[in-house]
């Protein structure tokens, strides 16, 4: 998965005291201004990272390219998440290679969580390599790009406790222009067994809410019409008046916590044609309050992407999630009562954790088919170094198992996406465009609440608007339909 900077829109950036930057040669050798050429892999959050890292970059005087052969400075933001995704960055290195042969003074540099998780070991294996930046350390990139620049390595991989970003505003790339993505946290405290994040982002930490409606309020006076909000655990979201801004405390005299729940009601307010999503909730801490929330505005999309990685209670103690299977199937139980069964749910599944029994993977199958979830973002489980699973339990399911596992699990998944697809048959959905459908330029495409993907023939309709489709027909991942009034 690549994300490539194009049609960059650069939003002001308020002044930022605690960046240290230093300058540099900002033109390369033909006179012209150096230029950066991102690509992100892994989650969304590291795609929402590029956007700060390029926001830094093009302040300190770079230009932006969506052209590898083009670039100056080209930079890898990586994914540990599973051995698949640091093999990717591997081969990807060797690719560059060639970049570098026609262009000797091509600087390569890994960001994100590979690079965390390696830290300067990553410069010995991947002889490539000229420069590593951890998460938190984007601010520090002019410095450590000057440092190459004279002839040395870089690398900084501090990990903060209090790095949110929060004054950087983003460099949107590759947008559509409607919809965007917030970080509203950094960092994970959960410690889930056979997890690294923890160790490649470090501790959890929850932005200033004020900067992110800030955010969102920007977003919509420019035209975008939805906003996700992103963090490994939204449900922990925590920020305390008392402990961060006393003046703010005691001008307005309110809540002194703002939880989850009132951030979410805080960025519906901005206004109601602005969709609200979230993603990640976490079983264990998602709390009613926010399923109220939810219920209360409209404009808080009826949608929950709630991971419950297995459906066994022994597994997901081992996991150390935090929950049983009968807790997870509580809180289902709460989405749909508040909520209803037309709010989607979808989830993570990981298939051969350690000590998994045929019959522990049939309790997968089975909370699967109780739940029937719209989507599943289904993996075989991949031992990760420095996990709490890594140097306590064996990895010990083959992966001619895990795989078959896998297989049986994604199976299931496709039929219950086939069976809550058709749940909208003849029914009404308020779309919102997201723009032209990818298959057929004379329909459009946008999604409904729930986050079901629908085609419809275009009329004169545009991106950004909301529209009212009849949902006539639909296959296992899209519905299709007409405008009506
Ligand atoms: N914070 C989110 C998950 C982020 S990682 C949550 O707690 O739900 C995204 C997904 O990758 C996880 O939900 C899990 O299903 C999968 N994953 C994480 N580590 C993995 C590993 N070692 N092997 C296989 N899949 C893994
Ligand atoms: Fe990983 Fe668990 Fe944190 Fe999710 S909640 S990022 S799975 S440690
Ligand atoms: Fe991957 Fe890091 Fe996200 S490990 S899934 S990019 S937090």
């Amino acid at each position: 998965m690549t994300h490539l900077i194009s049609d960059i829109e650069v939003l002001p950036a308020q002044d930022n005291e605690n960046c240290k930057v230093i300058h540099i040669s900002k033109e390369n050798q033909t006179g012209q201004m150096r230029k950066l050429y991102i690509e992100s892999y892994g989650c969304q959050m590291n795609f929402s990272d590029s956007e700060i890292v390029a926001s830094i970059l093009v302040k300190d005087g770079f230009d932006t390219t969506s052209d590898i052969s083009k670039a100056d400075v080209i930079f890898l933001n990586t994914c540990s998440i599973r051995e698949k995704a640091e093999q990717t960055i591997r081969d990807r290195l060797i690719h560059i290679k060639g970049f570098k042969k026609l262009k000797p003074d091509l600087l390569v540099g890994v960001l994100g969580c590979m690079a965390e998780r390696l830290k300067s070991k990553l410069l010995e294996e991947e002889k490539i390599v000229d420069l590593v930046a951890g998460p938190d350390a984007y601010r520090d990139l002019p410095n450590l790009i000057a440092l190459v620049d004279g002839g040395d390595k870089a690398v900084n991989t501090f990990l903060s406790k209090e790095e949110t970003y929060a004054d950087v505003s983003p460099v949107r790339l590759n947008s559509n222009g409607i919809t965007a993505f917030i970080s509203i946290m950094r960092g994970c405290d959960n410690m889930c067994s056979f997890c690294v994040v923890p160790f490649t982002r470090g501790r959890e930490r929850s932005r200033d809410p004020y900067s992110i409606v800030a955010e969102a309020r920007d977003l919509f006076e420019k035209g975008f019409r939805e906003v996700t909000l992103l963090g490994q655990n939204v449900d922990s979201y925590k920020w305390s008046e008392i402990e961060n801004n006393k003046a703010r405390l005691e001008k307005k005299g309110v809540n002194n916590i703002i939880s989850f729940a009132s951030l979410l009601e805080m960025v519906a307010n901005i206004n109601a044609d602005l969709r609200v999503r979230f993603s990640t909730s976490h079983p264990k801490d998602i709390s009613d309050d926010v399923l109220h929330t939810m219920a209360k505005y409209e404009n808080i999309c009826k949608y929950v992407h709630l991971p419950v990685q297995s459906g066994n209670s022994r597994i997901l103690n081992l996991m150390n999630r935090g929950y049983t299977r009968e807790w997870y199937l509580e809180r289902v139980a709460r989405i749909r009562e508040i909520l209803g069964n037309a709010c989607g749910i979808s989830s993570d599944m990981i298939a051969g954790f350690c000590t998994e029994t045929e019959a522990e993977h049939q309790d997968t199958l089975s909370l699967m088919e109780l739940v029937e979830y719209d989507y599943s973002y289904m993996f075989t489980y991949s031992e990760r170094p420095g996990t709490l699973a890594e140097k306590k339990y064996a990895d010990d399911i083959s992966l001619e198992v895990k795989k078959i596992r896998l297989e049986e699990i994604i199976k299931m998944q496709r039929e219950l996406s086939a069976k809550r697809y058709k749940l909208d048959l003849g029914t009404t959905q308020r779309v919102l465009i997201e723009g032209p459908s990818k298959k057929n330029e004379n329909q459009l495409q946008g999604r409904t609440s729930a986050n079901r993907v629908a085609v419809f023939p275009k009329e004169n309709k545009m991106k950004g608007e909301y529209v009212n489709v009849l949902i006539e027909a639909c296959t296992s991942g899209t519905l299709i339909g007409k405008i009506v009034n």
